[in-house]
């Protein structure tokens, strides 16, 4: 969907409120048609950057271009942007159809126009026949669906999404997610799209940009950020149970690479291979606790004074106090240095 042309370009982006830089030097290249995430914990920054794109809120250095037009000085309304707020921010009082053609209407666009576009993008989010209904009488995804609806009329170089579906229960927001998504590839739209959700990052993006306390911590396609973490942040972050981590002196020098300076290794629950014998590439450990989530088995178990997580088979009939032998050998392992980066 991507067609190599830049839509959004960030350089040396910071930002400060008072005394408290919340962007460090923030840099991001993104490509027309492309979807990309801004993903961290709460407080990361990751609004004030959306904010920044918007240009709700000033910035201190750097700069922001759209297109190829540096926006520093251009006000929101004239960036061509639009944004989906995790509110929805709707008038209550007005109609689905007066909500959607509200911008339109103020910019002053002809009823002939202002009826075309609803009947585009009320057919694109199937909300036909909530037209005339107002915002109250709407479940939440219907709600949802039309403040996407008010964004799409403007036909914005860049959509702006911050956290559109953090107040939806967890079967909506799935196919909610599906809807954004098939958006995406229907229309072709650039999409910026901020969460905390690492699944929805890894389900919806082309590229993630992980962020912590202000500082980009890698960008990536899913598949990058999650089976190549650049550093232990990342690594813990993205994956649930998270990624476990092993003190490297704890096993033998042939799996800790420690003479390469590794500190701790880092071992995904799902990808602890465990094995029926005992051999020289295992670690012995004890199970502590079992936590079924039906499909899936997680294993607490005690290598040590360390704890950690195992993925096992549902059926495999593990109970507490089981011994079971980890094969490092065959277990995919990353490698992290005393500051907490990869090591290839
Ligand atoms: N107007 C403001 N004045 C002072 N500090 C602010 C202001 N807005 C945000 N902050 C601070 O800036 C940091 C980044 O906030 P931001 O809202 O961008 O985080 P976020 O990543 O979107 O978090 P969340 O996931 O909770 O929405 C936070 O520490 C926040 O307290
Ligand atoms: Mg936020």
């Amino acid at each position: 969907m991507t067609d190599n042309s830049t839509i959004l370009e960030i350089n040396n982006l910071k930002k400060s409120y008072g005394h408290i830089e919340v962007l460090k030097d923030i840099s991001i290249d993104m490509q027309q048609g492309e979807f990309l995430v801004l993903l961290g914990p709460s407080g990361c920054g990751k609004s004030t950057l959306l904010n920044c794109i918007a240009g709700l809120e000033e910035i201190d250095s750097g700069d922001v271009k759209i297109g190829s037009e540096t926006m520093n000085d251009v006000p929101p309304k004239e960036r061509n942007v639009a944004m989906v707020f995790q509110s929805y921010a709707l008038y209550p009082t007005m109609t689905v159809r007066e909500n959607i053609t509200f911008g339109m209407k103020i910019r002053g666009d002809s009823a002939a126009e202002m009826a075309a576009e609803i009947e585009r993008v009320a057919a694109m989010l199937q909300i036909n026949p909530l037209l005339d209904r107002k915002p109250a009488e709407l479940s939440g995804g219907q709600r949802q669906r039309v403040a996407m609806g008010r964004a799409l009329v403007r036909k914005p170089k860049l959509f702006l999404f911050d956290e559109p579906l953090s107040n939806l229960d967890a079967k909506l927001r799935v196919e909610m997610r599906a809807e954004i998504k098939d958006l995406h590839e229907t229309v072709g739209a650039s999409i910026v799209y901020v969460t905390h959700d690492q699944i929805e990052a890894m389900t919806l993006a082309d590229k993630i940009c992980v962020l912590n306390v202000g500082v980009i911590q890698q960008i990536g396609s899913p598949d990058e950020v999650y089976h190549q973490p650049a550093n232990i942040f990342v690594a813990e972050f993205m994956g649930f149970p998270a990624m476990n981590m092993i003190d490297a002196t704890h096993i033998s020098a042939e799996f800790a690479r420690t003479v390469e300076g590794v500190t701790l290794v880092g071992v995904r629950p799902e990808d602890m291979v465990v094995v029926a014998n005992w051999s020289e590439n295992c670690i012995e450990v004890e199970i502590v606790s079992i936590e079924n989530t039906g499909p899936d088995a997680f294993a607490s178990v005690k290598f040590g004074d360390e704890k950690l997580i195992i993925r096992l088979n549902a059926r495999s009939g593990h109970k507490n106090g089981d011994v079971l032998n980890v094969d490092l050998e065959q277990s995919i392992k990353h490698y992290f240095d005393s500051d907490g980066n990869r090591v290839v």
